[in-house]
């Protein structure tokens, strides 16, 4: 456990998850992962620290970091159950990742966002990359997937 909050808790144990429900979330109700199978939502799980929002013994929320846990962290897959949205949970996770002993120390973190900047701008410190221009990004396309087959 690495916060606690009113009847929230967050805690990193990756024991704790309910991957059924994480699953769900990430795949029927974001706007970013829609069809992310089970398989690759437990791989995905495998190679990040992962961070669950419990209420009650139920798990309300979760994100993930990508991350080698010295240079760089990739903030992820952030998702608050709907039943649980506006009353704070979200700032708890942000602010349980920025507090977090190693990845609060990461030289670098980033995150994707459409429209919650001001959730991370306010609650966890980020902000606008200064130079986009310096920035890349490869995304796999379809001939990738023929080539190399799914995984
Ligand atoms: C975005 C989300 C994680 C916020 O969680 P939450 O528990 O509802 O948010 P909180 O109650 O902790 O409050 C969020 C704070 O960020 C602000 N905020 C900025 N952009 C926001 C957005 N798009 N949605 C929700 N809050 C937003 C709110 O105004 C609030 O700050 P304030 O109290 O100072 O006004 C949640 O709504 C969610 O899971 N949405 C669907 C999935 C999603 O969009 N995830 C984020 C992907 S980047």
């Amino acid at each position: 456990m690495i916060a606690e909050r009113t009847e929230y808790e967050v805690s990193t144990d990756a024991t704790r998850l309910d991957v059924e429900r994480v699953h769900r979330w990430l795949s029927e109700q974001s706007y970013w992962a829609q069809g992310r199978t089970r398989d690759e939502v437990e791989r995905s799980l495998a190679r990040s620290v992962s961070f669950g929002v419990y209420c009650g013994g139920e798990q309300v929320g979760f994100a993930r970091v990508v991350t080698d846990e010295v240079t760089f962290g990739w903030l992820c897959d952030v998702f608050v159950d709907e039943e649980h949205r506006g009353r704070g949970v979200g700032k708890l996770l942000v602010e349980a990742v920025t507090a977090h002993p190693t990845l609060g120390r990461l030289r670098m973190m980033v995150l994707a966002t459409r429209d919650a900047h001001g959730l991370y701008e306010g609650y966890g410190g980020f902000h606008a990359i200064e130079k986009p221009a310096r920035w890349m990004v490869r995304r796999a396309t379809a001939s990738d997937e023929a080539r190399h087959g799914a995984t």
